[in-house]
């Protein structure tokens, strides 16, 4: 990565040793409808390696690939091309031992499963016992304030808690990673900042890596270590955001460094970064 490191001088990453690396994407493409006439390059020549700990948002338009990167990270779709270790395992073994939690951009829940059933399912998979598993469900519905919902159907709830059913059931079996992907987009304002603090405040105790999609910028800067902000057709990488919040409070938002990290990543959104298009070429992260 010595390439990188020469280009791209915001990448704190780039010094880490691969067992510290959560995450290692390289020169990952994907080409759907290949040779068709409907071709499309979601994902075109994207490399990113994320540390251990680390707190990186995707952002970018609609369209521009965020969730097919997420996807192939999480082994749920081929890359076309290039590779992908997550904890130094390839992105399949990584799968199959449940090496992180996945919430995705709909909530995805099993509708003739009760709320807590959903949420005990990855504990079910790894032959946690009846009352263990539905305590710990029941501990992670409590934060997410749902416990009243525990008996219900998914069917039975808003959008909105269904989205924090499936952040909790993201969060059961413990994963080092997580894999968010739009994850609070359904919520009101204020549980939007209530669950952005408690992802923190998990991710303070846990030392979790966190790869979080979202079409905010201020949640972006408020939750992230780096912004990585992407572009469509093809989807690529043209910047990377660093953020310089020392903490994370009730004051933050009204910091200058906030206040500056929201200008880069929306000047950057505009095609006018710091470091666009020399800092964080082709996707070099
Ligand atoms: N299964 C698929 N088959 C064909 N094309 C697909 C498929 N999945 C995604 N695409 C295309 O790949 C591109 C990237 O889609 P993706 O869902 O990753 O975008 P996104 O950045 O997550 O967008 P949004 O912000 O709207 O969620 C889009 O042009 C989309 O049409
Ligand atoms: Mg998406």
């Amino acid at each position: 990565m010595s390439e990188s490191s020469t280009n791209n001088t915001v990448d704190t990453a780039d010094t880490v040793d691969t067992v510290d690396t959560a995450v290692q994407v390289e020169g990952v493409w994907k080409v759907f409808n290949q040779g068709l006439a409907n071709e499309v390059v979601a994902l075109q020549d994207v490399s990113l390696k994320v540390a251990q700990g680390e707190f990186i948002s995707l952002i970018g338009p609609s369209g521009c690939g965020k969730s097919t990167l997420l996807r192939v990270i999480a082994d749920l779709t081929d890359p076309t091309k290039g590779s992908i270790t997550v904890a130094g395992l390839p992105a399949h073994q990584a799968r199959e031992q449940q090496r992180y939690g996945i919430a995705f951009q709909q909530a995805a829940l099993f509708d003739w499963r009760t709320v807590r059933r959903n949420v005990e399912l990855p504990l079910e998979l790894q032959g946690w016992d009846k009352a263990k598993r539905q305590a710990r469900a029941m501990e992670l519905l409590d934060m997410v304030q749902l416990a009243d919902f525990a008996d219900h159907r998914p069917w039975e709830l808003s959008g909105g808690m269904q989205q924090r059913v499936a952040i909790a059931r993201s969060l059961a079996v413990d994963p080092p990673l997580l894999l968010m992907d739009e994850p609070f987009g359904a919520l009101d304002e204020m549980t939007r900042e209530r669950m952005q603090n408690e992802l923190l405040r998990i991710r303070m105790e846990t030392g979790k890596s966190i790869i979080f999609v979202t079409h905010s910028i201020p949640e972006a800067v408020y939750l992230s270590d780096r912004v990585v902000v992407m572009s469509p057709r093809p989807g690529r990488i043209t910047d990377v955001i660093p953020v310089k919040l020392t903490t994370r409070n009730e004051d933050t938002r009204e910091e200058p460094a906030f206040f500056e990290a929201v200008t880069a990543v929306r000047e950057a959104l505009r095609g006018r970064g710091a470091g666009t298009p020399g800092r964080a070429k082709a996707g070099e992260v």
